[in-house]
């Protein structure tokens, strides 16, 4: 690894890894990871308490542009934190009615262009490794390395099926866990602005059969050439 400054752009659909495996990643590299995710939550969050019309571009722009958003990037053990409008909202942007509405508000282009912005702010002051969706195409190109994580829907589906309801949970569940998932990622993949794909200078790993620390030993094995 280069000594100096660096940013690591990780991109990939819900559920590839991308958020447990920056976080662990920035811990042993000593850099800040930021969930460009949790961004795109807190709006919706926001927009879902003050009852918006998720189909009205231009209020959702007007919330975002008059939305102040703190991200205080994982560190160490301590996870990323968000503060909304210096409310911390990091447990509230997991329910499962953000997890439902995000794709749509994350579509919007003003509330896309206002979240860039903050994302190559902290991207320009600190060591980063920034993981989301356009992460490697849009926000960082120049990023150092790109990765491109991706596993099987049905592989990412018990991923987040075993976060939300740990051995709690059942077949109707996991059916909409995998759904929802399958939704997001067509939403997310076919949008106008700014839509999930891999860049074409990004590594891509595909994760369905490797545990969290294959993958990070992969990863470090490209940082090291
Ligand atoms: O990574 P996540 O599941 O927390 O992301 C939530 C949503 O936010 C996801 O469905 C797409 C959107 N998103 C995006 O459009 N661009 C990003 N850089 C990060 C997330």
């Amino acid at each position: 690894m280069p000594g100096g400054k660096i940013t690591i752009a990780i991109d990939g659909p819900s559920g590839a890894g991308k958020s447990t495996i920056s976080r662990l990643l920035a811990q042993e590299l000593g850099i800040i990871h930021i969930d460009t995710g949790a961004m795109y939550r807190a709006i919706t969050y926001k927009a879902l308490v003050k009852g918006i019309d998720l189909t009205d571009e231009k209020k959702l722009t007007e919330l975002a542009l008059d939305t102040n958003l703190e991200i205080i990037p994982a560190r160490g053990d301590r996870p990323q934190a968000i503060l909304l409008d210096g409310k911390d909202v990091t447990r509230e942007i997991r329910s499962k009615a953000v997890n439902e509405h995000v794709s749509e508000v994350a579509k919007v282009a003003g509330v896309r262009s206002r979240l860039l912005h903050l994302q190559r702010k902290l991207a320009a002051e600190h060591s980063v490794i920034m993981d989301g969706r356009d992460i490697g195409t849009v926000v960082l190109p120049s990023a150092d390395y790109k990765f491109f994580l991706t596993a099987d829907l049905e592989t990412r589906a018990a991923r987040r099926y075993q976060e939300i309801f740990g051995d709690q949970g059942d077949c109707a569940e996991f059916e909409s866990v995998k759904q929802n998932l399958a939704e997001r990622d067509l939403i997310d993949s076919s949008r106008e602005f700014a839509p999930l794909r891999q860049a074409k200078d990004a590594i891509l790993i595909d994760t369905t059969d490797l545990t969290i620390s294959e993958v990070i030993e992969k990863i470090k094995g490209y940082l090291c050439r």
